[in-house]
This record gives structure tokens, C-alpha cells and sequence, in this order.
């Protein structure tokens, strides 16, 4: 299987023809169809597939128990299938992919690996259904606990446990599982740009430095609803009034403190042109350098400490990829450049539960993602696949 066959079957998998993005939210009909084409590559290799308690899936290439009673863990590689809301192709089949082709180029040289490798697909990483990202490996590293993960519901109501039930995982086995983790000698995700650092510096591939804190809140604000042609501006209680007060609060914030603030999900009752709201939810998302501008924000929309009705759905701190594994690849890699990004990642979180962990990103031309424009060219991403193989073969050799 070519990097272009592989490409090709997941193509029209979750795509929407009216938009041309994707829909691959977690644990939907969608999403079974990826997880069946990730075993069927398993297969065609002839590697077993399993899944952890999170429903995570993984292939090994050798025995990761046995390396973890020889004291000398295996290297994973992988990323994730799921999409956000008609999101691009890239942001994670790009580094699936990648994984299963760099597992051929190495086996087509003869390679033999001293350590095994690992290719995994993360569940659930955008959080797209049920608002927490990378709930896959937060699960399994327990930054998700079982309590949190059974209060999780989508925007139908249906819980993500009772997702999770339908899709064949077992969700009384929900929790931390250091059965999985120790396996991971090191984690490595390559994934698509997802802004232009590549393209000014005329790069095709370049490594992750670290990863901004975010924070993620959801916003419960409370009004009357009324008729929008007979009730006074000075009579109506409106709550899109103070969601409009709350956007550009963290709006001006951000700008001030070099931050990045989004309000790109709401939920409106009743939802009529002609009527004031009852109620609106929405979903604000916070990134920054450090850790005391994302709460800065968080304070002057009101939302820090549960005010405004606000809960917090995700606080991911501030990630610094391994410096040591960062220092190694950027040899192998002939010198690839680092990047700090705003967006997150798998890799983030299991490089916070001291896993050392290390990301290769390709170059997006566009410079545009979580959109139908994200983009990455063949020849981009040949050399990502090759990187990989590079990385793979320093650290399984
Ligand atoms: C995931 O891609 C995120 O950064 O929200
Ligand atoms: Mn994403
Ligand atoms: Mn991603």
C-alpha cells in the first residue's frame, strides 16, 4: 500500500460534498469505518490489532511486553482520524499514515527493529462530540478520570460512555492504563502545519518545541424570552447581549497579551429570528505562551472560578516536548527547524505524563486548518514519511 492508496481510501470517508470537510466525529457509524480501515492496514501488514481501555486502537511490530521486561520499551507513532466540524484532510490521517508508510519503507530496506514500534490511532482527539480534546490519551493517562468521562454527554445528550458502550468498548474498564503506557518507550506524531512557520521558513518538515496552555470553557447564559418586535429593549433580559459583551472582552484581552481567543460554537433556545434567547451556551477557547495570560482572559470575561454559569471543560498546561528526543531528531533531520504551536495534541498529552514525546510537522501551504483549506503537497509530504522513517529507524535501531 502506497502512501497515495492509503491516501486515497480514506479520502471520501466522513466527507461532506456540500462543504468538502470533513465530519469524522468520535465514536459515530463514520468513525467505525476509519477504525476498520486502521485494522485492515494492521492486517495487510500482519499486525495485530488492540485496544486499550479507552478504546485507543494499536498495531505492534514486535513484542512491546517483552521490551518492557527487557527494561527497553518500544517507539509508537501515530496520530489520530477523527475530525472537528468539516475539518480538513490532514489534521491527523497525515500522520496515520505517514506511520504505516514508514513502517513499509523501513521493512522494504530490511530493517530490523531492536525495539518494537508501535502505530497507534487515537480516539476522540478533536473533542468535537463531546467538548474534551484528546480524550483518548487523557483517558489513558488519567488527566480524563472515569467520573469526568461519565458526565461527558453530546449535543443529543447521548453520553459519551453510552457512545463509547455502542462502538464495543468496555466502558466499566474506563481509567488510567499503565498497561498501554508502559509499552511507550517514546512517542512520536507527525501531523500536518497548522499555520505558515514551514512556508516562511521554506521548509518542507520541521519539529515541535512545545505547545501552548489552553483552556476551554463552556458558557451557560440565562435570559427570557420574548418577542423581538414587541418587547422593549429596556424590558428584555438577553443573554445574547452579554455573549456579545464576553466575545470581545477575551477578544481585547488576547490582543493584548499576544493571546489567541475563539468563540466558535454556540447553542441558542429557542433559536428563532424573531425571538429574544432564553438561553445561549457557548463554548470559549483560550491559548497563550504562558499559562497566567490564558487565566488572565479567562478572568476578564468572568468565566475563571465558575462565574457567568461558566464550566471548564479542558485546561491543558503549557507543553515542552522532550529537549533531549527534540535535540536527537533535529540531528537525524539534518537540522529541521522547531516550532512552538497553539494547537494540541496527543503528543502534548503524553508528553505531560512524562512519556518522552516529539512531534514532526509538514509544511501547509495554505497555512489554514480545522478548515476545507488545510492543505499539504505530495512531494511534502513523501519527505514527512521519510523524516518519520529517519526517526523510526534512530530509535527502534
Ligand atoms: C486540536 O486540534 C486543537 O488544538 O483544538
Ligand atoms: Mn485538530
Ligand atoms: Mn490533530
Amino acid at each position: 500500500m502506497s502512501f497515495t492508496s492509503m491516501w486515497a481510501d480514506l479520502e471520501p470517508i466522513g466527507r461532506d460534498a456540500a462543504s468538502g470537510g470533513y465530519r469524522r466525529y468520535a465514536w459515530t457509524s463514520q468513525d467505525a469505518v476509519l477504525r476498520e480501515w486502521f485494522a485492515g492496514e494492521c492486517q495487510a501488514r500482519g499486525l495485530d490489532v488492540s485496544t486499550d481501555r479507552a478504546g485507543n486502537q494499536w498495531a505492534w511490530w514486535g513484542d512491546p511486553d517483552a521490551a518492557v521486561t527487557a527494561g527497553d520499551p518500544g517507539v509508537v507513532t501515530g496520530s489520530h482520524l477523527d475530525s472537528v466540524p468539516d475539518g480538513g484532510a490532514f489534521d491527523g490521517p497525515l500522520g496515520v499514515v505517514s506511520a504505516f508508510a514508514a513502517v513499509d519503507a523501513l521493512r522494504d530496506k530490511g530493517f530490523t527493529p531492536s525495539r518494537p514500534i508501535g502505530i497507534v490511532n487515537f480516539g476522540d482527539e478533536e473533542g468535537a462530540r463531546f467538548g474534551v480534546a484528546c480524550a483518548g490519551s487523557r483517558l489513558i493517562t488519567g488527566a480524563l478520570n472515569r467520573l469526568r468521562a461519565a458526565e461527558l454527554a453530546d449535543a443529543d445528550g447521548v453520553p459519551l460512555t453510552e457512545a463509547m458502550a455502542g462502538a464495543g468498548i468496555e466502558v466499566d474498564h474506563l481509567g488510567r492504563d499503565d498497561e498501554a503506557l508502559r509499552r511507550i518507550g517514546s512517542f512520536i506524531e507527525l501531523h500536518v502545519e497548522q499555520g505558515r512557520g514551514l512556508v516562511e521558513l521554506g521548509r518542507p518538515v520541521g519539529l515541535a518545541s512545545a505547545i501552548w496552555p489552553h483552556g476551554r470553557w463552556r458558557i451557560e447564559l440565562a435570559g427570557q424570552a420574548n418577542h423581538a418586535g414587541t418587547t422593549r429593549l429596556a424590558d428584555r433580559r438577553d443573554p445574547m447581549l452579554a455573549l456579545a459583551s464576553v466575545i470581545v472582552a477575551a477578544r481585547s484581552e488576547a490582543a493584548k497579551r499576544g493571546c489567541v481567543a475563539t468563540v466558535g460554537k454556540l447553542r441558542v433556545e429557542p433559536n428563532g429570528v424573531n425571538a429574544i434567547p432564553s438561553q445561549v451556551t457557548a463554548w470559549l477557547d483560550a491559548r497563550g505562551a504562558a499559562e497566567s495570560d490564558v487565566w488572565a482572559i479567562a478572568e476578564a470575561v468572568g468565566v475563571a472560578g465558575g462565574g457567568s454559569g461558566a464550566i471548564e471543560e479542558s485546561f491543558t498546561p503549557a507543553t515542552s516536548f522532550d529537549q533531549a528526543l527534540t535535540a536527537r531528531l533535529a540531528g537525524v533531520l539534518d537540522g529541521a527547524p522547531m516550532l512552538a504551536t497553539g494547537a494540541g495534541h496527543d503528543a502534548g498529552i503524553l508528553a505531560s505524563a512524562g512519556i518522552p514525546s516529539a512531534m514532526l510537522f509538514v509544511r501547509n501551504p495554505t497555512g489554514i486548518s480545522h478548515s476545507p483549506a488545510e492543505w499539504a503537497e505530495l512531494p511534502d509530504c513523501l519527505d514527512g514519511v521519510r523524516a518519520l522513517t529517519r526517526v523510526l529507524a534512530e530509535l527502534s535501531g
